[in-house]
């Protein structure tokens, strides 16, 4: 049994550079597993408790120093000794020891920092890639699902960023993400290749508008200001065609609208820039099935927002049967939360972020009560993000069938990027690609029928 040793946490700086929480898990013999924790900007209200020191004479209280000191002083004398390759124990024990339904006590960045270290290290002691561990806790967690539910490694369609607004890009558009699905592509490597020339058409399209982005928004998608949010669904459309491919047959178009961010819950008015009256749901979900209509648009998520529970109903009874929609802030991979969307009809997809709920094994959960319920899960990065390609692993390990992780441009989204190269290279010639099946297709079938 790979017993673990030593468990040593740091502050390190994210992409936005701000503190978060790197943890080693160190086994006897020297062998170890590190991670990093990501860290969100446009988050929801119910997510699991990022913990920040609030000392404003370091990092503008944005320091972590406690989550750090918590990982050394609490955690570590509780669980070493514990092995590392049962990641329910480690992850039931950092629970009890935190207590609290938000992890607001030792802080969810903490917890997860030392969860994520706790697989990488199981791995490296069988001497295996990260995501075949994960594989194997998957196929253990999943039992007995429906037979049509992919339980192999498989490599994850990107939807990726490429044009970004809200509070990604210092509000220029209402919508946060504007992003493009490959789903002509066959393989992964295939489909990168593709993103990469539509990252550059969209530049050019931008520059015939004058409206070139040199600046780019936290995930590396083009931070342009346009006329209004259609005009980014245009360019998008306009650069599929300058590369050649069809929309709705080669690309397709995926919204991030993020409405949270603009919703007043004391008056259930939607206050978009771009219109000058506020919008009730209703017409939120008018005016995204106008944009469906004329635009190759596949996927939505968070349409309505977060608490707005008859607004996520009333999107999913008029769009639901033709588009994938997807639930971030409503559901903040936390099961109670899937639970309740799938009981009212809410959404048919879920966005899965490992800091939503904090540790590896409750985010193992999301994705098996996403499949049983049958809503596609979407892996996700946070805008956020570090040299650590976890997620990258996590889809493939899961066979999650989709992953957004931010633009092609920017290091921190590139190394998820390119350990996904690395992992088609590991799975060799037959290695699973879940290509445009891994969308969710409705009853009456949508664009992609
Ligand atoms: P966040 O953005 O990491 O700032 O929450 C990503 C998203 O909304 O999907
Ligand atoms: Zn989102």
């Amino acid at each position: 049994m790979p017993a673990l040793q030593a468990l040593k946490a740091r502050q390190v700086l994210d992409s936005r550079g701000r503190p978060t929480v790197e943890v080693d898990a160190i086994l006897a013999g020297g062998v170890a597993g590190r991670a990093i924790v990501p860290s969100g900007a446009s988050t929801g209200r119910h997510e699991a408790v990022e913990l920040r020191d609030g000392d404003p004479a370091h990092y503008a209280g944005l320091g972590v120093r406690k989550a750090v000191a918590n990982v050394g002083n609490v955690i570590a004398p509780a669980i070493l000794g514990m092995d590392v390759e049962d990641q329910a124990a480690i992850d039931a024990a950092l629970l009890s020891l935190d207590g609290t339904p938000n992890k607001g006590r030792l802080g969810a960045n903490a917890l997860l920092g030392v969860s994520m270290a706790v697989a990488h290290a199981a791995a490296a002691a069988r001497g295996e890639e990260l995501f075949v561990h994960l594989n194997r806790l998957w196929k253990a967690k999943s039992e007995g699902l429906d037979p049509s539910i992919p339980r192999e490694p498989s490599l994850p369609l990107p939807m990726v960023n490429m044009i970004s607004g809200g509070l990604h890009a210092g509000r220029n558009l209402d919508i946060q993400d504007v992003l493009f699905f490959p789903i002509g592509a066959g393989s992964y490597s295939e489909a990168l290749e593709t993103i990469v020339a539509m990252y550059r058409a969209v530049g050019a399209e931008l520059a015939k508008l004058g409206a070139e982005a040199t600046l780019v928004g936290d995930e590396g998608g083009y931070g342009p200001k346009l006329r209004d949010d259609e005009q980014a669904l245009q360019v998008v459309t306009d650069a599929m065609l300058a590369c050649g491919l069809t929309p709705g047959r080669d690309g397709a178009i995926a919204l991030d609208v993020a409405s949270t961010h603009f919703y007043d819950p004391a008056t259930g008015a939607y206050r978009l820039t771009g219109v000058q009256k506020p919008m009730t749901a209703d017409a939120m979900v008018e005016m995204l099935a106008r944009w469906t209509d004329r635009y190759p648009i596949v996927s939505i998520e968070d349409g309505v927002a977060e608490d707005d529970w008859e607004g996520w109903q009333a999107l999913t009874n008029r769009l639901g049967d033709r588009v994938q929609l997807v639930g971030d802030d409503l559901f903040v991979t936390q099961s109670a939360r899937i639970a309740q969307g799938v009981e009212i009809g809410a959404a048919n997809a879920v966005l899965i972020k490992v800091n939503q709920v904090g540790t590896l094994s409750e985010t193992l959960d999301a994705l098996v009560l996403s499949r049983r319920s049958g809503y596609r899960p979407v892996v996700s990065a946070r805008s956020g993000e570090t040299e650590d390609a976890t997620i990258a692993d996590l889809a493939v390990g899961t066979a999650a069938g989709q992953i957004k992780i931010g633009s092609v441009a920017r290091s921190e989204r590139l190394a998820k990027y390119n350990r996904l190269l690395r992992i088609e290279e590991a799975l060799g010639p037959n290695a699973l690609f879940a290509g445009r099946g891994a969308l969710w297709r409705g009853k009456s079938g949508s664009i992609l029928a």
